[in-house]
């Protein structure tokens, strides 16, 4: 399975991704600067990425915990998750997302 991620620079990357991994620890293990402060506790909103249209849909629907820690995102937009919060699994192999900007 892999993943693709579009970096702050518009550099696409392939990643192999595993079964029951966070999108965010494939990210983080890879060495793209994805913060995940909090290491995945929904508690942080720097792994905010945005999905690619194609796969938002396909996606599980956000728990209330995401919702309300997305809503302390910087620059939000309808596709945006939090990357911690997506496990990979075989119905996303192929799943595209960009990293979304994180203020210092
Ligand atoms: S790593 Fe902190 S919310 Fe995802």
């Amino acid at each position: 399975m892999r993943i693709f991620v579009t970096d702050f620079d518009g550099t696409e990357h392939e990643l192999e991704a595993l079964e029951g991994w966070r999108v965010m620890e494939i990210i983080r293990d890879y060495g793209l600067p994805i913060k995940a402060e909090c290491g995945g506790a929904c508690s942080c909103a720097t792994c905010h990425v945005y999905v690619d249209e194609e796969w938002f849909g396909k996606l599980r629907p956000m728990e209330p915990e995401e919702e309300e820690m997305l809503d302390e995102a910087y620059d939000v937009k309808d596709n945006s998750r939090l990357s911690c919060q997506i496990l990979m699994g075989e119905e996303l192999d192929g799943l595209k997302v960009t990293l979304a900007p994180n203020p210092d």
